[in-house]
């Protein structure tokens, strides 16, 4: 490298992180109302961010790949200056390695749990489902965004203990995707993530090879996430409730929001680009932030942003129709975006990958509650050298090729209500959040017929945003709304104001989208592919785990 000294890198990054380092400075202590006067000084950008390995698989044959994933405790370094974290990793690597598969190709994974008997957190004992004698260390992987058998899909209570494994089959009939695998295990995938159960699985078609979209080096994957170490470097999971205030350890709370972004694995990485076009791929893998991700070229977070413009041209379940240019796109827990970058022109540069959402999002009035915002998750430096600039982009193409059709609204045989609902306790704590007042465990009450489509809404009644997430399909946003609250009280939905239809980044394949307080979602969805028993619910892990929840089934 031939524009800055490590040393120079190391001055740099200081430089650079002036604000940012007393902000992580407080972040990297144990959350507590308190700050730690010894919690160590972890300097933003200083470490490169890791890319995933991709998986070698055990067996390859025309057509079909074998793969065999263990889940294991390992060591792993969040930050340069901390010691090595205990996490949990699939192939014990956090993030776990990313599965690269070809549509038509059938995927098996054997999915091994090796994990020791002692989960890595304390575990709340009084959750649906996880309630002793059943056991703490229990998983479940699943393939989100996939389109799989019942089988196969890892559902919550198909989880399985140490020493035990399953083989999944995934037929990747669908076409290229940005898709992800993630533990599933019911009452305890807010933990099992957190303690790194994570990864990246890239669906890839022939279509998407047609676009000449950059790859290898210039093709980065991005799970952005947030965690809260101790001054050990340790990994520590304190959930809060409402009030803000940190729950003690082995107890339920209703949000889990991280000190310190972590960026495949790392915290506050950096990234030495080419000025040239990227394609990022970017998973808001987190358990509750929302991430309204942003490209500054501004020098310092404190200075006017200078804000890149960029090109998203997937999302959730493939290529997009239409792809947008903005300049900000927001992603809820879950959500995936494919993104088209140019540094070109840029040497010499620092381009700050920004995030402005509020925490917990959209924000509290009410509660006046804040946690940190994590303005800054990482950096890419763009090279001075021209020599060092490998290649010259070639043209690019952009919009799937498949034409896409969009789901007429009149064409839905059913159109089905949810109503998001908190329960509080006399305190007015949070008790979870429940779907029609129902809770995971309650009979099946959507039974759907395969083939058909249906409309469905998510009305949201609470003070926060949620991720809806259904199993086996990718649907489409048909539009948002408010309704009028005063109404809804007296028991009706009554719809108010202009329905709002999805931006072109928003247009395409969605398997899980934000619903906003006060606000109607609709979705056309088409259940296509398998019959049997699938899922829905809110990918806020932390709701997800307590009720937030439903069954659903698909009959012949
Ligand atoms: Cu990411 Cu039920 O899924
Ligand atoms: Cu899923
Ligand atoms: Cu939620």
């Amino acid at each position: 490298m031939s524009f800055l000294s490590r040393r120079d890198l190391i001055n740099q990054a200081a430089a650079y992180s002036l604000l940012a380092s007393r902000k992580l400075l407080s972040q990297a202590g144990v959350a507590g109302p308190h700050e730690d006067p010894d919690a160590p000084t972890l300097f933003g950008f200083v470490d490169q961010l890791p890319i995933p390995k991709l998986l070698a698989p055990i067996e390859r044959r025309k057509f079909r790949a074998v793969y065999h994933v263990r889940m294991k405790e390992s060591l792993h370094g969040m930050h340069s200056s901390l010691p090595q974290a205990k996490i949990w990793g699939y192939e014990g690597l956090y993030p776990g390695p990313t599965i690269e598969a070809a549509r038509g190709e059938r995927v098996e994974i054997i999915w091994e749990n090796s994990l020791p008997e002692d989960h890595l957190f304390k575990v709340d004992p009084h959750i649906h489902g996880g309630m002793p004698p059943t056991p703490a260390v229990r998983t479940v992987p699943h393939l989100h965004g996939a389109r799989t058998t019942s089988e196969s899909d890892g559902l919550p209570e198909k989880w399985f203990t140490p020493g035990k494994s399953v083989r999944y089959i995934y037929p990747n009939e669908q076409q290229a995707a940005t898709l992800w695998y993630h533990d599933h295990a019911v009452g305890i995938t807010r933990l099992n993530v957190y303690a790194g159960l994570s990864g990246l699985y890239l669906l890839r078609d022939g279509e998407e090879q047609s676009l000449s979209l950059p790859a290898g080096d210039y093709e980065i994957p991005l799970v952005v996430q947030d965690r809260t170490v101790d001054d050990k470097g340790q990994l520590v999971y304190a959930p809060m409730n409402d009030d803000g205030v940190p729950l003690a350890p082995g107890i339920w709370g209703p949000e889990f929001l991280g000190k310190c972004p972590v960026i495949n694995g790392k915290i506050c990485p950096y990234l030495n680009v080419e000025p040239r076009l990227y394609r990022l791929r970017v998973l808001n893998g987190a358990n509750t932030r929302f991430f309204d991700l942003r490209f500054n070229l501004a020098r310092r977070a404190a200075d006017i942003p200078s804000l890149l413009m960029f090109s998203q041209i997937g999302s959730d379940g493939g290529l997009l129709p239409k792809p947008e240019t903005k300049r900000s796109i927001l992603l809820g827990p879950a959500e995936r975006a494919d993104l088209l970058v140019d540094f070109t022109g840029f040497e010499g540069k620092t381009v700050t990958l920004m995030n402005n959402a509020a925490a917990p999002y959209p924000g509290w009035a009410s509660m006046g509650m804040h946690a940190p915002r994590l303005e800054e998750l990482m950096q890419f430096r763009v090279v001075l050298d021209r020599k060092a600039v490998k290649a010259v982009s070639k043209t690019v193409k952009v919009g799937a090729p498949t034409p896409f059709i969009r789901y007429s609204e009149k064409d839905a045989v059913k159109s089905r209500d949810f109503l998001l609902v908190e329960q509080m306790d006399q305190q007015g704590r949070s008790l979870g959040v429940r779907i029609n007042e129902k809770g995971y465990d309650d009979p099946v009450s959507e039974v759907v017929k395969l083939g058909t489509l249906e409309k469905w809404r998510f009305i949201n009644t609470t003070e926060d945003a949620h991720p809806m997430h259904l199993h086996l399909v990718q649907f489409q946003i048909l539009h948002r709304q408010g309704f009028d609250y005063p109404q809804f009280t007296k028991g009706n939905i009554q719809p108010v104001g202009e329905e709002r239809l999805p931006s072109p980044g928003e247009s395409g394949w969605k398997d899980t989208a934000i619903v906003l307080p006060n606000e109607i979602l609709s979705i056309l969805v088409k259940f296509e592919g398998y019959t049997g028993r699938y899922v829905f619910h809110c990918h806020m892990l932390e709701h997800e785990d307590n009720d937030m929840m439903r069954p659903y089934l698909v009959i012949p």
